[in-house]
């Protein structure tokens, strides 16, 4: 079958841009037994692919050369079936190179079901994707959110802790958001509902927190470690809780909050997770996040682009932070759209 496809034609001297990439045609075969034909109808593009182009692999994947095409998880509808587990025209989650068809083994796939909107499609790359399903194991699961929670949230604005807000919102605690830019600020309580936002960069954060939480903090939700994480353990209250998600800021891993002894003078709790240890929990969160979505209580936060050959000025777009939240290539199919 012919297809359009995007491959890597130069690789990118110091920032990534649209030039680095060309589309072209090219032939798909069938598929093979325990293979799967598709169409993606929704590619999720990663900033973390631009590490591999040219260079070596990284824990997310294979080094990315010249003549190359690069791979993003996306929604599929199912073609072409030589597995009994799908159907044409079921929808599905999983990797796939960017082709406007691609081959791809069964067991890399996850069967959904039918989106009752183009936003709930959309929302399988966002928060009922794996930004969703990690920031639900944390703060729901392992965090336990109550309505009576004061919850603070690090890297807010990002796509882990965008979910994190929102989920503790739909359940009904107070939130604060902080994040590195007056435009995030903007968008955590102008879009994502937190009761309040702090940039990072407007002081120290242990100040900026007890600012903006006088009465102290029920629960944080960790996504960056180092100054954030010793500011929320002075700030949780007797008793409180703190889930460990991420430790972006932490670099290497130059080391452990110096304040851990409030874990006993406050008896604080403190958890981490690894959201990959919890696909039981799967079912449940699909369930309860699209029911969020249906009722308006939660949304995806996506810039889209339409069709394959804006591929590249999309991925640019992602690096150069010229997009909103995650940016999502649409591509024909899927009830007309
Ligand atoms: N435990 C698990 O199973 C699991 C699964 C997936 C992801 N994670 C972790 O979850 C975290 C969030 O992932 P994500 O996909 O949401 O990433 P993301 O979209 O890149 O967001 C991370 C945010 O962290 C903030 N940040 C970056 N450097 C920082 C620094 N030096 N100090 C303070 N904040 C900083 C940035 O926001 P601002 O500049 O706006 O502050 C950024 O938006 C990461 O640490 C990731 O490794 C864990």
């Amino acid at each position: 079958m012919r297809c359009r496809e995007v491959r890597l034609t130069a690789v990118p001297d110091r920032s990534v841009t649209a030039e680095n990439f060309g589309v072209f045609d090219a032939d798909v075969a069938g598929p093979a037994r325990g293979q799967v034909l598709v169409g993606p109808r929704r590619l999720g593009l990663n900033a973390g692919l631009a590490h591999r182009l040219g260079g070596r692999g990284t824990a997310y994947g294979p080094g990315i050369g010249v003549g190359d095409v690069p791979a993003s998880d996306a929604v599929v509808e199912v073609i072409e079936s030589d597995d009994p587990d799908f159907e044409p025209g079921g929808l599905a989650v999983g990797q796939v190179p960017w082709r406007t068809v691609a081959l791809v083994d069964a067991d890399q796939l996850r069967k959904i079901e039918m989106p009752a909107t183009i936003e709930e499609l959309n929302a399988h790359l966002t928060v009922l994707g794996h930004v969703g399903f990690t920031a639900y194991t944390g703060m729901i699961h392992m965090g336990k959110v109550q309505p009576d929670d004061v919850v603070y949230i690090s890297g807010a604005a990002g796509g882990v802790g965008s979910c994190a807000v929102q989920f503790a919102k739909a359940i009904g605690a107070t939130v604060i958001g902080v994040a590195g830019s007056a435009e995030k600020v903007a968008l955590l309580t102008d879009v994502l509902g937190a009761d309040c936002a702090v940039n990072r960069h407007d002081g120290p954060a242990v100040d900026l927190l007890r600012a903006a939480a006088p009465d102290g903090i029920d629960l944080y939700y960790d996504n960056v470690g180092g100054e954030q994480l010793e500011a929320a353990l002075d700030v949780l209250k007797f008793g409180g809780r703190a889930i460990i998600c991420g430790a972006i800021s932490d670099g290497a891993g130059s080391g452990a909050p110096a304040n851990y002894r409030n874990l006993i003078r406050a008896e604080l709790t403190m958890r981490g997770f690894t959201v990959t240890a919890h696909e039981n929990l799967r079912g449940q969160f699909e369930s309860e996040v699209r029911g969020w979505l249906r009722a308006d209580r939660v949304r995806s936060i996506h810039t889209l682009f339409d069709g394959i050959e804006r591929v590249p000025e999309a991925f640019e777009s992602l690096l150069t932070g010229g997009s909103t939240g995650r940016v999502i290539v649409a591509m024909p199919g899927f009830q007309g759209n």
